[in-house]
């Protein structure tokens, strides 16, 4: 196949509607394409600019559904939750196990801890023992030096909580790392963690040139990088369902509760010992946690790295849902790291990430937390109770009918026919397609 022509230097310096012209032209009809992604504008200049601003060389939105989850109980209150995915049957699933368990007591949800991680990796030639010496003065000058920049997150209860010296030089020659524990309140901190560990590397060149008892030499340390860790095990929260096995009476109608609570055992143990099902069970997950992580404006791909580290941690990866069947007791429970904000970032610019905050009551970063484990525990139950039962094609194509149903360009009657024929039957694309071709005859 031959490559496309490459774009000439200096894309990003032209205007948005000379980007979208050119694009066009890689189609083989650049009116019509050009007329579609335009179609897809805010029809409010001021609003699109904002969307504009997001990113670089944005010509077009991308439209991904926003849909609600009602009625989710977790600790007691009432919850409307937000979702924004596009695979057709997570909403679905999430408010069936939202219903189910909002009959049996609700989801009960825990924060663990809050603490996030940022890394100043660095390299000194010196001695070792010199260096851990020297430690607590560094501490010290560290904290002094970014006193004013963390003083709002000191004063809402926040902060640096605790910085450690690791040593690496076995592994990487002269490879040190100051780890930096943070509490960053109800932000997702990236940028305040960053900042701080741009400054702590500053100062600690600063520390070492101004050591005029070391030799010269030893008055130059090299910062390689300074960033924070996306490995937030220590930011997680634990959100878990439980009941009596016979209130799972009636989920299989081959099987008591109790019967039934074991099949549902095993399918999760299955998720702790083989990876290949682990990852799906994980996915399905965060079908729950990143829908509700997006409708906030939050950073989806940081959550997601922190679990699937997280579903690891016992050298091998492994599902992050687990259930006990203890004293005729279901318990169905998933510990997650969740790094969340509530404030700063997209959650107050982007307009419809701050209409999820409102609708949610305005949470606190540690409640969203619990929220969005919720909806993954969710998804997570409706999606082992489907594949423990009838399988999981059933629910996910009666919801795929209508994306089948617009890929065959049925007419809105035709629809109206094909959900009421398909409401008892087995959905697939061929057997949609012979249905409308009967329609046709
Ligand atoms: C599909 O998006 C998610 C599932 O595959 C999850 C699972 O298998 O547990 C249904």
């Amino acid at each position: 196949m031959a490559t496309r022509e490459r774009i000439k230097k200096g894309f990003s310096k032209l205007l948005k509607e000379e980007k979208l012209k050119l694009i066009a032209n890689y189609f083989e009809n650049p009116g019509e394409v050009i007329s579609l992604l335009k179609s897809y504008w805010h029809s409010d200049s001021k609003q699109q600019q904002l969307f504009d601003e997001f990113s670089e060389n944005t010509i077009t939105n991308f439209f991904i559904p926003y849909g609600i989850s009602p009625n989710v109980t977790i600790n007691g209150k009432d919850y409307i939750v937000p979702m924004v995915i596009e695979e057709s049957s997570v909403v679905a699933a999430a408010s069936a196990a939202a219903k189910f368990w909002g009959e049996r007591g609700g989801f009960h949800a825990e924060v663990v801890d809050v603490r996030k991680v940022g890394q100043v990796h660095f390299g000194w030639s010196g001695d070792k023992e010199k260096l851990f010496a020297l430690f607590p003065k560094i501490e010290k000058r560290l904290l002094a030096d970014t006193d004013a920049m963390t003083e709002k997150m000191r004063n809402r209860g926040g902060g640096i909580l605790r910085m450690q010296l690791i040593d690496y030089s076995t592994q990487i020659p002269d490879y040190y790392q100051i780890r930096v524990e943070f509490n960053t309140g109800d932000a997702m901190g990236a940028n305040f963690i960053n900042s701080a560990l741009e400054q702590f590397g500053h100062s600690l060149q600063d520390f070492f040139a101004e050591q005029k008892d070391l030799p010269e030499d030893l008055r130059k340390v090299e910062i390689i990088m300074t960033i924070l860790s996306n490995n937030t095990p220590d930011c997680r929260v634990k959100v878990w369902v439980e009941c009596p096995v016979e209130q799972l009476d009636g989920i299989d109608e081959h099987l008591s509760g109790a019967e039934y609570a074991k099949k549902f055992k095993k399918a999760v143990d299955i998720a702790h010992i083989d990876t290949d099902r682990a990852t799906t069970h994980n996915k399905g997950i965060y079908n729950g946690i990143d829908a509700v992580v997006i409708a906030t404006g939050n950073d989806f791909r940081a959550v997601e790295a922190a679990g699937h580290t997280f579903a690891s941690r016992n050298g091998h990866y492994e599902s992050l849902s687990s259930v006990t069947l203890e004293n005729g007791i279901f318990h169905f429970e998933l510990e997650v790291p969740m790094a969340l904000g509530t404030v700063g970032g997209l959650t107050s610019l982007h307009p419809l990430a701050k209409k999820t905050l409102e609708l949610l009551g305005n949470p606190t970063a540690p409640e969203l937390m619990t929220i969005a484990a919720t909806m993954g525990l969710a998804n997570n139950f409706s999606a082992v109770r489907s594949l423990t039962t009838k399988g999981i094609q059933a629910g996910h194509m009666k919801m795929h009918l209508n994306n089948i149903l617009n890929q065959l360009n049925a007419t809105e009657e035709e629809k109206k026919q094909a959900r009421e024929y398909f409401k008892d039957k087995t959905v697939s694309y061929a057997g949609v397609e012979q249905f409308l071709d009967s329609l046709k005859k």
